[in-house]
């Protein structure tokens, strides 16, 4: 899987990049690249952003800008590219970040994140550069690097030789092997700490017990975990 970030702040991913089941997918064969789209702006003073038409605050990242950034890095029009590729713009407006999605772009052999910052981006990306707009939750970051964070951390996790034990990925919460519910509790030595003992069926060394136990606690959790709207 090949990443690219379009990010103003760059620096930010070198702690991410560092962390183990990164440096792992890196190791595998993936790749993270970086460009700044201040680096390819056709504005003067590295301008990428503007006050936005009919007033209010914070600041917008321009069309112009993306379009230089994207057209220096590969050489067509982004119009086009999108065609070829996901380019996937951050915004809290966008569809829903879950394990579906984190499974079909796991499956991509490239793809582009484009990352907003103060106000977010001029609607016309979205509209003409981006093949997707997802959104990390329904809350409002400062810019869109750690939902590319998040995002990334996310597909890579599901790559090959990234997890220490590809069992990880299989059986946890929201797979298909669990019917999309939070995975069950897990539970470790000591098998009793301060009066809490871990449920006997664990230590039973019963498989078919200790699965159907888990499923029927998942299942728990799935039902009560659905979340209220504000205001419901
Ligand atoms: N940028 C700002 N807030 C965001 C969010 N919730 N998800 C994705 N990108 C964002």
């Amino acid at each position: 899987m090949k990443i690219d970030v379009f990010t103003l702040f760059p620096e930010w991913f070198g702690w991410f990049s560092s962390q183990r089941h990164v440096a792992n997918a890196l190791a595998c064969g993936s790749a993270l690249e970086y460009v700044n789209p201040r680096e390819h702006t056709p504005l003067g003073a590295g301008q990428v952003d503007d006050t936005p038409f009919g007033g209010g605050a914070g600041m917008v990242l321009r069309v112009d800008v993306l379009d230089s950034a994207l057209r220096a890095h590969y050489g067509v029009d982004p119009v086009e590219l999108r065609e070829r590729r996901r380019v996937i713009a951050l915004a809290p407006s966008g569809r829903p970040l879950d394990d579906a999605l984190v499974d079909e772009l796991a499956a991509e052999a490239e793809m582009t994140l484009l990352c907003g910052r103060y106000e977010g981006f001029d609607e016309r990306i979205l509209e003409h550069f981006a093949s997707d707009v997802v959104s990390i939750g329904r809350y409002v970051l400062s810019g869109g690097e750690l939902a590319a964070m998040v995002l990334c951390d996310a597909v890579l996790r599901k790559l090959p030789g990234a997890l220490g034990d590809e069992r990880s990925a299989h059986e946890e919460s929201f797979s298909a092997a669990l019917d999309g519910d939070p995975e069950y509790p897990h539970y470790t030595r000591p098998a009793e700490y301060r009066g809490w003992r871990v449920p006997d069926v664990l230590l039973s060394g019963h498989h078919q017990r200790i699965a159907a136990w888990r499923r029927e606690r998942s299942r728990e959790r799935g039902a009560a975990a659905e979340p209220p709207r504000r205001g419901a």
